[in-house]
């Protein structure tokens, strides 16, 4: 997968490409690349941004901005681009990501996240050149980068070989495999804590018990 992040904080993304995963998926071939529309923008003084129209609060990420920083990368009009790769714009008021969107991204072969600051994105931006609003929850970050690395977490632990030999993202909580429910509980030694007992069952060998066991403790904690 080819990940591009739009941010005017590239900065921020080198310790994320540093985190165990990350680095295993850049290792396995995969990209993570940071593109600072500061670079190619065409007004003076590495200007990105301006007051909305109308009045109001803070400032608003400009359009011929975007579509100079995406020009520049991809090298075609961006308004051609929503057809070729899911562009996605990340936004407080966007679809809510899940596993299920986790997944659907980790099936694409290029996804490129734009960052938002201050009060967000020009309109057109959204209406041109993306495809998808994404949000991480319903509170308001001060921008989208802290959220670009929460989608490209998520999505970047399902490419195959990215999680190390012991993991696995196949039954984890809200996975098709655990019927969108929460994980079921885990346990490690000591198998006696203060009294604290681990349930029975999972020193018991028994695959099947243990099996069915943990879908229930998950089916369980599904319950409203
Ligand atoms: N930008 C600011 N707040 C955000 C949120 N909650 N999700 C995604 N992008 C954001």
């Amino acid at each position: 997968m080819n990940l591009d992040v739009f941010t005017l904080f590239p900065q921020w993304f080198e310790w994320f490409r540093t985190q165990r995963h990350v680095a295993n998926a850049l290792e396995l071939g995969h990209t993570v690349d940071c593109i600072d529309p500061r670079e190619s923008t065409p007004l003076k003084w590495g200007q990105v941004d301006d007051t909305p129209f109308g009045g109001g609060a803070g400032m608003v990420l400009r359009v011929d901005v975007m579509e100079a920083a995406l020009r520049a990368r991809y090298g075609v009009d961006p308004e051609s681009l929503p057809a070729q790769r899911r562009v996605i714009a990340l936004t407080p008021g966007g679809r809510l990501l899940d596993d299920a969107l986790a997944g659907e991204l980790a099936a694409e072969p290029d996804v490129t996240l734009l960052c938002g600051r201050y009060e967000g994105f020009d309109e057109r931006i959204l209406e041109h050149f993306v495809t998808d609003q994404v949000s991480i929850g319903r509170y308001v970050l001060a921008g989208g980068e802290l959220a670009a690395m929460v989608v490209s977490d998520a999505v970047l632990r399902k490419l195959p070989g990215v999680l190390g030999k012991d993991e696995s993202a196949v039954e984890e909580s809200f996975s098709v495999a655990l019927e969108g429910a929460p994980e079921y509980p885990h346990y490690t030694r000591p198998a006696d804590w203060r009294g604290w007992a681990v349930p029975d069952v999972l020193l018991s060998g028994h695959h099947e018990r243990i099996r069915e066991w943990r879908h229930e403790q998950s089916r369980r904690r599904s319950l409203p």
